[in-house]
């Protein structure tokens, strides 16, 4: 097996390692190319680049494989539940029952909000984007908890605590938000309940409110396991980069909700509902938008549509899918806009455009009809990403803190501007 490459620059050679995966993934480690060739590599957008070697998520986009410390995700969707997920990610290991209890009853004991907190998000105006209070949130955290801010190293202890503590006041700083929104007081965790199904009670619940049936929570809990990580992603990228600084788990986190936000990203399931409202406003016709996003000239895209490492399927979308069709026959919800997705879809896939390029339908397509038909407002659609994605991003974090091998991020560029110039005096221009 070739363990080095061989580069030929301006006729001299170099030989660069290859490191290979566990998968067989093969990578040229070209960390020494320069300081001996004066190259550089460019790759925009780092579709080509290896930021870390990581044990956490396998992926393989040309075949739809998607695997959570080896274990496929269809299994996991099927026979886990969130919090065994957030456990894996984090360990390494599924818990055994006694490790499942202590970690479901850290995280029940961390749903709560020092009141300093519940002030601020009072504060802050109904009209404020959700995303835009949970990145603040969680920066927030830091006035609070002082002790982690300047401590740059955690020991395990610590950092399992700070896990726990984060996914249980994730629930509080959302469903928080949304209540205040709608002039109503919070419901105090449970801790016989699921992640998902306390978090539903405490967004809808309390003694006016409305008891989610299990089978809806189930299938929320479902969704937040197919969002717990999904490797070198954008917001995971970002939480680690930032975390390279040694700055703190909470303003790493902050920072990765920001680049959730975009809707390139996690935004996207916000953009597909009012993609698909926009087309039923419209009357209903799919061609119309199929031919905007192919239109060249027009900035719009599909969206929920094409990813970045799938090029055959998506195989979240494929579970999100089904579970949005158990999730509107619970409820008794019929939804024109499931139609109309389906519709949409089914011309995309037999569309030349699409097919060529190799997009597919991706995690965002469906999972937004699911959250309007539970009554999350639009605008919140992308936090639930966030709750999901949590114990992915913290796994991601801990484990770039406890590699040797990390540095602090700090990409090159080729230069492009103006050459050296001398300075003209302000009243010679
Ligand atoms: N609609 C129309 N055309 C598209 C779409 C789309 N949704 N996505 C990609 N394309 C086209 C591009 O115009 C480009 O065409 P060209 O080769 O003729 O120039 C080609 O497909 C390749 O697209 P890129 O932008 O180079 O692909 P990239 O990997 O950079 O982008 C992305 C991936 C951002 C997801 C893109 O497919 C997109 O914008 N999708 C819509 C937004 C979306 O659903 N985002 C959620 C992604 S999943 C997640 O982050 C949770």
């Amino acid at each position: 097996m070739t363990d080095v490459v061989k580069v030929e620059i301006e006729g001299k050679s170099y030989e660069l390692p290859v490191i290979t995966g566990s998968e067989g993934e093969k990578a040229i480690d070209i960390s020494t190319l320069r300081a001996s060739s004066g190259y550089i590599t460019l790759d925009n957008g780092f579709g080509n680049t290896g930021s870390c070697q990581s044990g956490i998520t396998f992926l393989n986009g040309e075949e739809g494989i998607l695997r959570y410390r080896g274990y496929p995700i269809e299994q996991l969707a099927k026979k886990s539940s969130f919090q065994e997920v957030a456990y894996l990610l984090l360990n390494g290991e599924l818990p055994s029952q006694a490790d499942l209890t202590s970690f479901k009853t850290k995280i029940t004991e961390n749903s709560i909000l020092p009141e300093g907190m519940f002030k601020m998000i009072e504060q802050f105006p109904s009209t404020t984007h959700p995303m835009g209070v949970a990145s603040s949130m969680f920066a927030a955290l830091t006035a609070f908890y002082p002790e982690y801010v300047t401590k740059t190293e955690l020991n395990s202890q610590e950092m399992n605590a700070l896990f726990c503590q984060l996914m249980g006041q994730a629930k509080v700083i959302i469903s928080q938000f949304y209540r205040k929104t709608q002039g109503l007081g919070p419901v105090a965790t449970n801790g016989e309940l699921s992640y998902a199904g306390d978090f539903l009670n405490m967004m809808f619940g309390g003694e006016t409110g409305k008891e989610v049936s299990q089978a809806v929570s189930d299938a929320f809990d479902v969704l937040l396991t197919l969002h717990a990580d999904h490797e070198q992603n954008c917001s995971a990228s970002t939480v680690r980069v930032v975390g390279t600084s040694k700055v703190n788990l909470f303003a790493s986190v902050s920072a990765g909700i920001n680049a959730l936000w975009g809707q390139s990203h996690g935004g996207a399931n916000q953009a597909v509902l009012e993609m698909l409202e926009a087309i039923q406003q419209d009357g209903g016709g799919y061609q119309k938008f199929i031919n905007k996003a192919k239109d060249k000239n027009d900035p719009f895209r599909l969206m929920g549509f094409g990813h970045r490492v799938y090029k055959k399927f998506d195989p979240r979308a494929t579970i999100i899918k089904e579970a949005c069709d158990t999730v509107l026959e619970q409820l008794g919800v019929s939804d024109p806009l499931l139609d109309i997705a389906k519709g949409l879809e089914e011309v995309a896939l037999n569309d030349s455009y699409f097919v060529d390029r190799q997009l597919y339908p991706n995690v965002d397509f469906y999972s937004g009809i699911i959250y309007r038909a539970l009554g999350i407002p639009t605008n919140m659609f992308t936090c639930m990403f966030v709750l999901g994605r949590l114990p992915g991003w913290m796994s991601q974090w801990v484990e770039m803190r406890q590699d040797s091998a990390t540095k602090i991020a700090r990409p090159r560029q080729v230069y492009t501007g103006a050459t050296t110039r001398d300075y003209t005096d302000l009243s010679k221009r």
